[in-house]
């Protein structure tokens, strides 16, 4: 077991017709026994870091270490990672065992090793049936354990996988990420695995780094990256359906700090007030989950609190218990919206609704709502529930630390 460093990264792809700054100025620690996951959107430089960390791309600036010595300028052979590829890479002419065999032969492990290994890992993988077949006979998800059994059989000090389950059906994927997720356990080998799948990322990852444009956005346990996202990116790319983001300003109302967009108000938490404090009359950011979103009749005047089931809840129906519930909830804020679309997914309904003049915000409520397009509502928010950032696509989040 090893760890793995990469020390301000940069690398650029070089062409005639232009240059292309893949990574720039990535660092990430990986310790032993770690499972990272690398996750981002197309191009943001993923596969990159994997192959600069397995040594099949140079670099332009930067380290890459594991455990400690510098392998920067080492041959990917002698590197001792074992990378297993979206596309299994599997040597179609070869049967499993050979396939799963080939790196330790080429090691010159002894036969009766190799043997040994290759059959204890097949146990291991339940594919031991498959050992004689050719990968043209296997079904993809059989694809993909002997590519992981290929690179579980050489013990190397680390795994780098390069969205492994890509290719596999929905209910498959979900079945062989607990495998991996198994195997980990079991083996404890460091391991970066790559997805631009974040539910994925949230579900395998000890941490989760975020990447976009080739530099890394913040590097986190699953739970920080999701409640404390360092940015409007990994705050809007963490979470299924994704935050809503409101422009709007920071002002001095007669009971405190609000948050003002057009007509509404929106009173700053007090856990935050210090911190906003010193953006007052400056044009913030308010994020928003859409879980964290209620709603309510339109002709209602308060946000409600179940009196069948007695919990705590935002909107006319109770997330609960699923029954109508009456009576105001305290420290909820009401913004009329006309909703423009529904759409249902299993428990969940997920409903956008359009302030007047105003952007639109999407909310997730329970299935046994009654709401239908065209509807007049009331959104509920919380402001507990909200975050604030700087300006701008990229802006920083607004924490206590952050404040100027
Ligand atoms: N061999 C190459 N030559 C030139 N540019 C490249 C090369 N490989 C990758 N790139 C560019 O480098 C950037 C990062 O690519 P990379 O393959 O690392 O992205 P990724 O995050 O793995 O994306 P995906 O999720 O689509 O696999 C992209 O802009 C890509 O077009
Ligand atoms: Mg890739």
């Amino acid at each position: 077991m090893s760890t793995v460093s990469l020390l301000d990264i940069t690398k650029t792809y070089r062409s005639k017709k232009c240059d292309v700054v893949a990574l720039d100025g990535v660092s990430i620690d990986v310790a032993d026994g770690e499972f990272l996951v690398l996750v981002g959107p197309s191009g943001c430089g993923k596969t990159t870091t994997l192959r600069v960390v397995a040594g099949l791309e140079t670099v332009d600036k930067g380290e890459v270490r594991i455990d400690d010595r510098n392998v920067t300028d080492v041959a990917p052979k002698d590197r001792d990672v074992a990378m297993v590829f979206q596309n299994y890479a599997l040597y179609p002419h070869m049967t499993v065992f050979k396939n799963m065999a080939f790196g330790l032969k080429m090691r010159h492990t002894p036969k009766q090793e190799i043997n040994r290994r290759v059959a204890e890992t097949a146990e291991m993988l339940g594919i031991a049936h498959l050992l004689d077949r050719k990968p043209a006979a296997l079904s993809g998800g059989e694809k993909q354990r002997v590519a992981v059994g290929r690179a579980i059989v050489r013990k190397p000090r680390a795994f780098l996988f390069d969205e492994p389950l890509s290719n596999l059906d929905a209910r498959l994927r979900v079945r062989m990420r607990a495998e991996l997720k198994r195997l980990h356990g079991l083996l404890a080998t460091t391991s970066i695995y790559v997805t631009h799948d974040q539910e994925e990322a949230m579900t395998l990852g000890s941490r989760i780094a975020v990447m976009n444009n080739g530099v890394l956005q913040q590097c986190d346990t699953p739970t920080r990256v999701f409640s404390e996202p360092a940015n409007r990116f990994v705050a809007g790319f963490i979470g299924t359906p994704a935050m809503n983001f409101l422009d709007g300003r920071i002002e001095r109302g007669d009971s405190g700090l609000v948050f003002r967009m057009s007509d509404v108000a929106i009173p700053i938490d007090a856990s935050m007030s210090a911190t906003m404090l010193a953006y007052a009359d400056r044009p913030v950011v308010m994020g928003i989950r859409p879980e964290a979103i209620g709603i309510r009749a339109g002709n209602g005047t308060a946000a409600t609190k179940c009196d069948r089931c007695g919990t705590g809840l935002q909107g006319p129906f109770c997330h609960a218990c699923g029954s109508e519930a009456d009576g105001p909830v305290d420290g909820c804020v009401e913004i009329p919206a006309r909703v423009e679309f529904v759409e249902p997914v299993g428990l969940h309904k997920d409903v956008s609704a359009r302030l007047p003049d105003g952007p639109s915000i999407r909310g997730r409520i329970p299935a046994e709502a009654r709401v239908n397009v065209g509807d007049a509502i009331r959104l509920t928010i919380r402001p507990t529930s909200t975050l604030f950032f700087e300006p701008g696509e990229a802006g920083a989040r607004l924490s206590p630390t952050t404040a100027c």
